[in-house]
């Protein structure tokens, strides 16, 4: 099977994509270094983790606040809430299920994902639990962490726990995101942005 670009259907405009690769470069760099924080020498020396780790947290701030506001002034944000035809909380259930079992059988998704609804319902609550939680308790608990404050061993608990979320997350994210009609189809909008279409190959010829 193969697919090939839809250039009549714009999945993500430029701001997202680049927003979205920065996200996924910064992440893994705080994964690294925070992890080389919390298990001394790890993978990287202790001064190493702690510049990498500071100048990454100020990147994925700055990062989220410009994606969150782009979102809201362009009004796209609305791929982020529930709609009806997400039946919550059976499609949660029902995706669930094909990830697990029917993938192995069918690649018929069971929610049609396009440029009107861009997330299946599993996708809608994972999406919104990593941008509009995890992220934000990230970001200030980093900032509590850094700059002091009267819950510094409160902060810290949420900022380890959380991080270890975003270490889980981003492997299932990587796996979910070769789940498209070809394993690399998610990968191809991400990057140039429009739908990737499936283009049935001629049979071949009988000799
Ligand atoms: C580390 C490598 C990463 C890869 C290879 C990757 C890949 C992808 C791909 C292919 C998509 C489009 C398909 C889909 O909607 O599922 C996507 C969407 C998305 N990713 Fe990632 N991602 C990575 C890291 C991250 C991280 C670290 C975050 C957040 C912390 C993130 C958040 C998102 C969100 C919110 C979307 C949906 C965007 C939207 O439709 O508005 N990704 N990712």
């Amino acid at each position: 099977m193969k697919t090939q670009k839809n250039t009549n259907v714009v999945m993500f405009t430029l701001m997202e994509r680049l927003w979205h690769w920065i996200q996924a470069f910064s992440m893994i760099m705080l994964s690294i270094s925070g992890i080389s924080i919390h298990w001394p020498g790890a993978i990287l020396g202790m001064e190493t983790a702690h510049s990498m780790h500071h100048l990454f947290g100020y990147i994925v701030a700055i990062n989220f606040a410009v994606w969150f506001l782009y979102m809201l002034a362009t009004k796209r944000i609305h791929y982020y809430l529930p709609k009806r035809a997400d039946e919550y909380p059976m499609g949660i259930f029902k995706q669930a299920k094909f990830y697990l079992i029917d993938i192995y059988f069918t690649n018929k998704h069971p929610y049609h994902v396009g440029p009107e609804n861009r997330m299946n319902p599993m996708q809608k609550v994972a999406y919104v639990s990593v941008m509009f939680l995890a992220m934000p308790a990230q970001i200030i608990t980093g900032f509590v962490l850094m700059f002091g404050g009267a819950s510094v061993h409160t902060a810290l608990l949420v900022h380890v726990l959380v991080g270890a979320f975003f270490v889980l997350f981003i492997f299932g994210h990587m796996y979910l995101a070769t789940t498209g009609h070809t394993p690399l189809a998610l990968f191809k909008e991400m990057i140039h942005g429009y739908e990737e279409d499936l283009v049935k190959e001629p049979a071949k010829e009988e000799k």
